[in-house]
């Protein structure tokens, strides 16, 4: 090489590593000032820090986050409520309300109705000390709210207020009853139940949602709440919201499963539905099978455009995100410590049931449903008495059944059938007081439910079909002992998650009548082997979690929208149009 190209080479040689040491200046700078923006300030806690990471990490790869970094707690939602959606008012819509008022012979009685849906939010509004609107159908609901119709709730600890809307005989009958329990309800579960449609409950199902977003625009203390509408019975609501509050994110949960887009074809108005569910921002559901089952159904039914990899659908000039948020309970569980010890709780149930000590106690807990395969453990239990007699008298199998819906056929013939199966079956196989199947149509309390839990050996939960279904997860909550045995469908969302469950077909009576005996005979160790990682499974999979990625997405979402806005601001005349579709279009013309 000559001198000149010696030279030559030295200077690239410098130059190079200049600009190498000024990019890594440079890179060094921008993580500071980054760090500056998101770090604690003094004060806050490690949860807050864990939740800013998993929220980075959101943002970073447009996906749900790692929110197992996070411990998630009630501080953990208001933490995110007030770094993440300042000023953000949330307002909680269902049918049921969390706190029924009726009037008993001494006085007024406070119940807590039997629901899933009621025990995951009951937490989450008391900690965002939100807004609650629902039907307000206790005997003494008039008689305990506000001239607002308001009431503050928890009554033993006011958080938030439960604003109740008034229904008509006949808007219950056709909104509830009708289109939401006779059509939409069987339609959504395989049970094998024909949905029945009629207009004049589409009518009543539209004029009562309207009646719902009336109320929710009212509750609205400005144009940018959070409305978290809750399931089957909401399906037009999140458009009725839009189209009054167009700045609001509307987070719509189906509690229920989605059926594959044949069946949903059954709905006479299943257009209508879709729109009205995509006026929402995200639409969730427990698994992501259902999330797309929806998403199929919208793509065969409207004209939309599906964002397979961002999860969304753009229609009608907005995108939603469809998402699955397995669902969850309250974790720790605030009425564990008011009960007594695993044994006492034993020791207590037997004495009021009238049983021995050395009887295996079997339990099922829940609304007397059709999906929930309760005839199908009498059958399995049929089934085990008659494959290993030895068992008779040696096991006795509790149903706690919640009365539900009970105006309505399909629920007066399972009401009867039950009965019917229950005493056949004391009959068969009962001798000297000994009965195998006790049932109790009665609605229980909270505590009492987990005071049963605590009692048990083995938990049933035989769901024909389910989106989630919590009993199982408050089973496993409520044993801290790490004993019993649960017994879960596979056809119930909670199967995806508690795999160490003896997973079973309800419709297999002999394979469940194995398990069954699996189940009684399982040793203690074993018990704890499976009891513990489904413990801890539920304690990080909490209800708060749920709730946090939603309102995680929630915050994205306000965030693209607002840059959105000011993008478009700046770089075109007016009609902002659609916030995140057009974003996407950027984005694509900026890939291309
Ligand atoms: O399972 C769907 C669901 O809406 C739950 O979310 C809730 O626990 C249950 O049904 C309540 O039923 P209802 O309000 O009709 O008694």
């Amino acid at each position: 090489m000559t001198d000149y190209g010696m030279a030559l080479l030295w200077v690239l040689i410098l130059a190079s590593l200049g600009l190498s040491i000024l990019a890594v200046l440079l890179s060094i700078s921008r993580q500071r000032s980054h760090s500056l923006t998101v770090a604690p300030t003094a004060g806050e806690d490690v949860a807050s820090e864990a939740t800013r990471k998993v929220l980075r990490e959101f943002e970073k790869n447009g996906q749900s986050p790692d929110a197992a970094l996070v411990n998630w707690s009630p501080d953990t939602l208001r933490k995110i409520l007030a770094d993440d959606l300042p000023d953000a008012q949330v307002i909680v819509v269902s049918n049921r309300e969390p706190y029924i008022h009726n009037i008993k012979d001494d006085g007024v009685e406070l119940l807590v109705p039997a629901s899933g849906l009621v025990s995951a939010l009951e937490p989450i509004t008391r900690a965002c000390s939100g807004t609650w609107i629902a039907y307000g159908g206790g005997t003494a609901d008039r008689l305990t709210v506000d001239s607002n119709d308001r009431v503050q709730v928890p009554p033993d600890n006011p958080s938030y207020t439960l604003r109740r809307v008034w229904l008509s005989d006949d808007e219950y009958q056709g909104y509830y009853l009708g289109f939401a329990n006779e059509g939409l309800w069987p339609l959504c579960h395989i049970a094998f139940t024909r949905p029945v449609f009629r207009a004049s409950d589409w009518e009543a199902y539209e004029a009562v949602n309207r009646k719902f977003a009336d109320m929710v625009v009212a509750e609205a203390r400005n144009e940018r709440p959070i409305v978290l509408v809750q399931d089957y019975h909401f399906a037009l609501l999140p458009r009725m919201i839009r189209e009054r509050l167009p700045e609001a994110i509307i987070i719509t949960f189906w509690h229920i499963p989605w059926p594959n887009s044949e069946v949903f074809s059954i709905c006479p108005w299943r257009e209508r539905v879709l729109d009205g569910l995509l006026g929402s921002s995200i639409i969730g559901f427990h698994t992501q099978f259902h999330a797309n089952n929806f998403t199929e159904s919208v793509d065969r039914f409207l004209e939309s455009r599906i964002e397979r990899a961002d999860a969304a659908i753009s229609y009608g000039g907005r995108t939603t995100l469809v998402h699955a948020y397995p669902i969850s309970i309250e974790w720790p569980a605030e009425l564990l410590a008011k009960l007594p010890p695993v044994e006492e709780s034993r020791a207590r149930l037997r004495e009021r049931f009238g049983l021995s000590a050395d009887v295996k106690l079997c339990v099922g807990v829940e609304r007397l449903d059709y999906t929930k395969g309760i005839l199908d453990r009498f059958h399995a239990l049929d089934e085990l008495f008659t494959r290993h007699p030895e068992w008779i008298g040696k096991v006795v199998f509790l149903q706690i059944a919640a009365p539900s819906r009970g105006t309505l056929p399909a629920y007066q013939q399972l009401h009867d059938e039950c009965l019917r199966y229950a005493n056949e079956l004391n009959q068969r196989y009962g001798h000297d007081g000994y009965k195998p199947v006790v049932m109790v149509a009665e609605h229980h309390s909270q505590q009492q439910v987990y005071e049963i839990y605590r009692a048990a050996d083995i938990c049933m939960v035989t769901s024909l079909h389910d989106g989630m279904n919590l009993v199982a997860k408050e089973f496993v909550a409520a044993r801290d002992d790490e004993q019993g045995v649960l017994l879960l469908s596979t056809f119930a969302g909670a199967s995806r998650e508690l795999l160490e469950a003896l997973i079973v077909n309800p419709y297999d009576a002999a394979m469940m009548s194995q398990v069954l005996l699996q189940a009684l005979t399982m040793s203690p160790d074993e018990q704890r082997e499976r009891m513990r990682p489904m413990r801890e499974i539920v304690r990080d999979n909490n209800v708060f979690r749920w709730a946090g990625s939603m309102l995680l997405d929630a915050a994205r979402l306000r965030k693209r929208g607002d840059l959105e806005r000011a993008t478009s601001v700046a770089e075109r005349p007016a009609n902002t149009g659609s916030n995140i579709v057009s974003l996407f279009d950027r984005m694509r013309k900026v890939a291309s």
